[in-house]
């Protein structure tokens, strides 16, 4: 007999194993659907329900897509082969998806589409961008959390609000910079994303640098750190440092720091972050 005790600790189990949000109003036993159409569960998943004055600078070229690049599959409304496909299939799923994309509007529609990342199936939205695309600096986070995912924006929850206080300091703001992440999709209960979330993701968050074209690129944490610079060192040994960033028109400079989640737990290393941030006004301002 099931009495509220068993009712709330299995919901305990499943806040501890980070299913933290309802995707339906009535549970599915896909097991039992695919047996019945005798495919996967994964293919009979459902589709998810589915910026004033920058800092000026002269208007970029748009970058185009490669002649070569082919056309994404015209066999569906979305694209990928869903969250079964193989590791190395879905980051090259991507990379021939993303470079197709010709504006930053396109790529989020893309992405939208986009069903080789098993993240966006647990994500209530797509977290694509904030702040100015033209601005001269683009920050790259780690992965959206709850706020973000709510919102649909980056840095949305306590560690945005620090990153706008940071920003603040050195006279930036999301109309003089521009915002997002290495994943476009929270991860569920806020765990870190996996290597081969992050390798499917990468092409998208490149291309958005590309088409972006920013001067100076600003890593937060080792995890973006890590994805976009040619580095393995920790965060705690990259931050403060410049690193080279080819993207697909020229080479632009690349700025590591801390993370402000990890200034949220660590405060006495927001004086490192405040170094890197200072640094990082004085580059803005020696190419005004
Ligand atoms: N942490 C990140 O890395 N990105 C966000 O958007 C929010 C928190």
């Amino acid at each position: 007999m099931t009495d509220d005790r068993d009712l709330l600790a299995y919901l305990d189990f499943h806040v501890a194993a980070g299913v933290d949000a309802a995707l339906d109003e009535a549970p599915h036993d896909r097991f039992a659907e695919s047996a019945s159409r005798g495919r996967p569960a994964s293919e009979s998943r459902p589709a998810p329900e589915s910026r004033p004055a920058p800092e000026p600078r002269p208007a970029a070229e748009p970058v185009p897509a490669p002649a070569a690049a082919p056309r994404p599959p015209a066999r569906a409304s979305t694209f990928g082969r869903s969250a079964a496909a193989e590791p190395g299939e879905a980051a090259g799923d991507a990379r021939e998806l993303a470079r197709t994309a010709a504006t930053l509007e396109e790529l989020e529609q893309l992405l939208a589409r986009f069903e080789s990342c098993p993240l966006r199936f647990t994500a209530k939205n797509l977290v694509f961008a904030d702040g100015e695309p033209t601005a001269r600096v683009m920050f790259v986070g780690e992965a959206p959390g709850a706020d973000e995912d709510r919102v649909g924006k980056p840095f949305m929850g306590r560690s945005g609000q620090l990153l706008d206080r940071m920003m603040a300091a050195i006279g930036l703001d999301r109309t003089n910079a521009y915002v997002g992440n290495v994943v476009p999709w929270r991860p569920p209960g806020n765990r870190n994303p996996t290597p081969q979330e992050i390798a499917t993701c990468k092409p998208f968050i490149e291309r958005q640098i590309a088409l972006a074209d920013p001067d100076i690129l600003v890593c937060l944490g080792g995890v973006a750190t890590q994805t976009l610079a040619a580095t393995k060192d920790g965060i705690l040994k990259s931050r403060g440092r410049w690193f080279p960033y080819r993207t697909e028109r020229r080479e632009i400079r690349l700025l590591a720091t801390l993370h402000p989640a990890y200034l949220l737990r660590q405060p006495l290393q927001k004086r490192l972050a405040w170094r890197d941030f200072r640094v990082l006004r004085a580059a803005l301002d020696a190419r005004a």
